[in-house]
């Protein structure tokens, strides 16, 4: 079957995380991404959290699925030669190099248009312009300077930072529709551009709800739905909601059946205005359904502690499952709170792709995210990740070199 974005190369100077997140996902849409690396060590993950002596680690397998590695010195003469012959034959350079490294390379804006006039360069960078813009970055701290640890956690308690990797992976999404928004343009331009996506761009935007809030707050100086009303106290920035939801419908975290023993027995539970009546007669307070204080959306806001504690009383009569599978017979909408252990086994993930086995020449079988984005015309295979240099002679002859360089140029270790 063809693939969506056959045909388009991609020089991939990505690492750790935030960029390979991005090239990954190009490489899943049917594109060649040819990974340049360092020769010796390549990209720090392959050694990084490491769980089977001598094999790439999880953490670079599992971000680096489908795409060919090339290694190469790209701060020596001939290093740089071979880069520009890779920038003739790219379409997209892709990087997330702290500020300024391309530039000391040789590779500004304006060198790599002289050389490719087509090329889009896209880049994932901690920071937009602006007093930070010269920083590294890393996840946590994109989490912290794009409003997500402030808005995340209990009132009592420290900001949090979240499991999902919003600063890292959800800048590589953002990146990844750059790059396919600025091929589609260059159809019309026959030109390329800069993509930047800033991590903490990516962040605050995936916190929209979070700036909504603010501006709420500063109208009213309260927010109904957050835990805090009606007898907490609100400052001038939006608080920090625990599991309140961040939608228009109330939501919580209840404890189901077992919870004393397991750390994933509960269920999130919204109560949505809708089936009030359902909810009412699944946890047995009918009464409730013509009591002033309960029967409305607005009556209820302030009594939602209460409401949320009659929920956890019958929940906690019943497993997670036993509990959804009646909230859903009255769609009542809830969700359990499932494990990494659960997800990895879960069926109907792996019939999906969701969740596939990989098996890897020096580490065996394992896990991994396949592509969560399905394109019925464009089906996605997974395949391992390269090993260090595996495809360096490959690419090499594809941009012309002989063998008889190839030997020359690894005895100089310039590959
Ligand atoms: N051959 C020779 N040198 C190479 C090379 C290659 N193939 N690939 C990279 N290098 C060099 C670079 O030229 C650079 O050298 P220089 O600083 O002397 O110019 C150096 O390796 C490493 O670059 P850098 O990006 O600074 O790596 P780092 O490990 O110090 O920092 C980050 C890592 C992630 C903090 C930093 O890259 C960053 O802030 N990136 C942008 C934000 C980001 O993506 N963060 C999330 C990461 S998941």
């Amino acid at each position: 079957m063809a693939l969506a974005l056959d045909g388009v190369r991609i020089l991939d100077f990505t690492h750790v995380q935030s960029g390979p997140t991005c090239t990954q996902l190009l490489a899943w849409l049917g594109a060649d991404v040819i990974k340049v690396e360092k020769p010796g060590s390549g990209d720090i993950t392959r050694q990084q959290l490491r769980d089977v002596p001598g094999a790439d680690s999880l953490y670079f397998t599992m971000l680096n699925h489908n795409k060919r590695s090339i290694t190469l010195d790209t701060k020596s003469e001939q290093g740089k030669q071979i880069l520009e012959r890779l920038v003739r034959h790219c379409d997209v350079l892709v990087e997330n190099f702290a500020p300024g490294v391309l530039d000391r390379m040789g590779f500004t804006w304006g060198r790599i248009q002289e050389i490719n006039p087509r090329m889009i360069v896209a880049s994932v960078k901690g920071f937009g312009p602006g007093p930070y813009e010269e920083c590294k970055v890393y996840e946590n701290v994109a989490q912290c300077a794009g409003g997500a640890a402030s808005t995340t956690g209990f009132d009592d308690g420290p900001p949090l930072v979240t499991g999902a990797q919003i600063g890292d992976s959800g800048t590589g999404l953002h990146l990844a529709l750059g790059i396919v928004a600025a091929l589609y343009q260059r159809v019309a331009t026959g030109r390329g551009q800069k993509v930047l996506a800033a991590m903490q761009d990516g962040v605050l935007n995936l916190c929209r709800v979070k700036l909504r809030d603010q501006q709420r707050l500063a109208r009213t100086a309260v927010l109904t739905e957050y835990p805090q009303y009606p007898h907490g106290r609100f400052g001038s920035a939006v608080p920090r909601a625990a599991n309140a939801s961040g939608g228009g419908q109330p939501g919580t975290i209840v404890k189901c059946k077992g919870w004393e023993r397991d750390p994933n027995a509960y269920l999130y539970f919204i109560a949505q205005a809708p089936v009030w009546k359902e909810i009412c007669h699944v946890i047995g307070r009918e009464q409730w359904l013509t009591d002033p204080n309960f029967a409305t959306p607005e009556a209820r806001l302030p009594r939602l502690k209460e409401v949320f504690e009659a929920v956890e009383a019958w929940t906690v009569t019943k497993t997670k499952f036993e509990a959804m599978a009646i909230l859903n017979e009255h769609d009542i909408p809830c969700g359990p709170i499932l494990s990494m252990e659960g997800l990895a086994h879960d069926p109907a993930l792996r019939a999906t792709g969701t969740i596939v086995e990989v098996d890897h020449p020096k580490r065996g079988p394992y896990l991994s995210v396949g592509n969560p984005i399905k394109l019925s015309a464009s089906a996605t295979k997974v395949r391992r990740s390269p090993l260090l240099g595996e495809h360096t002679d490959e690419i090499l002859a594809e941009l012309g070199y002989a063998a008889a360089d190839l030997d020359s140029l690894r005895a100089a270790k310039v590959i």
